[in-house]
């Protein structure tokens, strides 16, 4: 069975005005890289090279991104760059798809462009926003529940407390080590409300019967049609399993968290390390 990857990018960076006015959150870089790239690099580990992007206006820079560049591929090569040139090719070696989300109608209706392209396959959504690093590339552990159970299963993290209303949470019973099966959702509850901390991170796996809940999903949260409602509405069909993400992740929309990304990034960098903590160190905070 082929997975697909779906990733949703058309969402607005209001977090980080205004660098975000007219570029893309994605195109925010990691040190040398942008962050939409990690997420693509991480879909290509998991061996899945099947991807569309959900995009919107103001999203131009991430095709751009993954295009071919033949005037800089070619001064490259006449100035002997083959190292930075292997990197540019490699970028545009990548094929990825692009369909537009016209209206802003949240997360559910973004993933709804994507029936087209899925074609009947089970699929991985992964926002566009976030960078995830961890032992053992989690698009893989995914496939490998729901090659065993056939059912969606979707990622999750412990979040703080005071954190928990930004996310969708989930209320489930646990059914091995990190493995639950989901009782209910809940999208951006208040922390007295919570069923539990047990967050959504953006990272699903679903196949194509999620396409027909969406369209049965009315506006929620935000006036929105959320991935989260229409994930209750499969309950109601099926197990959907949510399995715990051990690793680090970083929400890049968020300034101070691509701020650290940028800082850790740096120091697993033998060229950047030695002088990034000589930089702080001097500091004197
Ligand atoms: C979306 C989802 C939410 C999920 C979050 C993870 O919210 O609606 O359920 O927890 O992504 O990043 P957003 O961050 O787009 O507001």
């Amino acid at each position: 069975m082929k997975f697909k990857g779906v990733i949703p990018v058309a969402g607005f960076g209001t977090r980080f005005l205004p660098i975000t006015k007219a570029q893309p959150k994605e195109m925010l870089p990691v040190i040398d890289k942008p962050v939409i790239q990690y997420v693509v690099e991480e879909f290509i580990d998991a061996e899945i090279d099947n991807i569309l992007m959900i995009t919107g206006r103001e999203k131009r820079g991430i095709e751009d991104h993954f295009d071919k560049s033949i005037g800089l591929e070619m001064l490259l090569k006449d100035a002997g760059k083959d190292e930075i040139l292997k990197k540019i090719e490699e970028i545009s070696n990548i094929s990825v798809f692009y369909t537009r989300q016209k209206d802003r109608k949240g997360l559910g209706h973004a993933i709804l462009q994507a029936e087209n392209f899925v074609d009947g396959n089970p699929f991985i959504t992964h926002v566009g926003d976030t960078i995830l690093i961890a032992d053992k590339n989690p698009l893989k552990e995914l496939m490998e529940i729901y090659n065993k159970h056939k059912k969606p299963v979707i990622l999750f993290e412990r979040v703080k407390k005071e954190d928990i209303e930004k996310y969708g949470i989930i209320d489930g019973k646990k059914i091995s080590d990190k493995l639950y099966k989901i009782e209910h959702l809940v999208e951006k509850p208040k922390k007295e409300e919570a069923p539990s901390n047990i967050a959504i991170i953006g990272v699903y796996l679903f196949d194509s019967k999620i396409f027909d809940c969406i369209k049965r999903t009315k506006p929620g949260v935000g006036n929105e049609i959320q991935i989260t409602d229409a994930i209750n509405l499969l309950l109601e069909e099926e197990d959907i399993y949510a399995y715990e993400y051990a690793g680090n992740r970083y929400d890049i929309g968020n300034p101070y968290l691509w701020l650290t990304a940028n800082i850790e990034f740096a120091l697993k960098r033998e060229d950047l390390r030695e002088d990034i903590v000589k930089f702080m160190k001097n500091l004197n905070l």
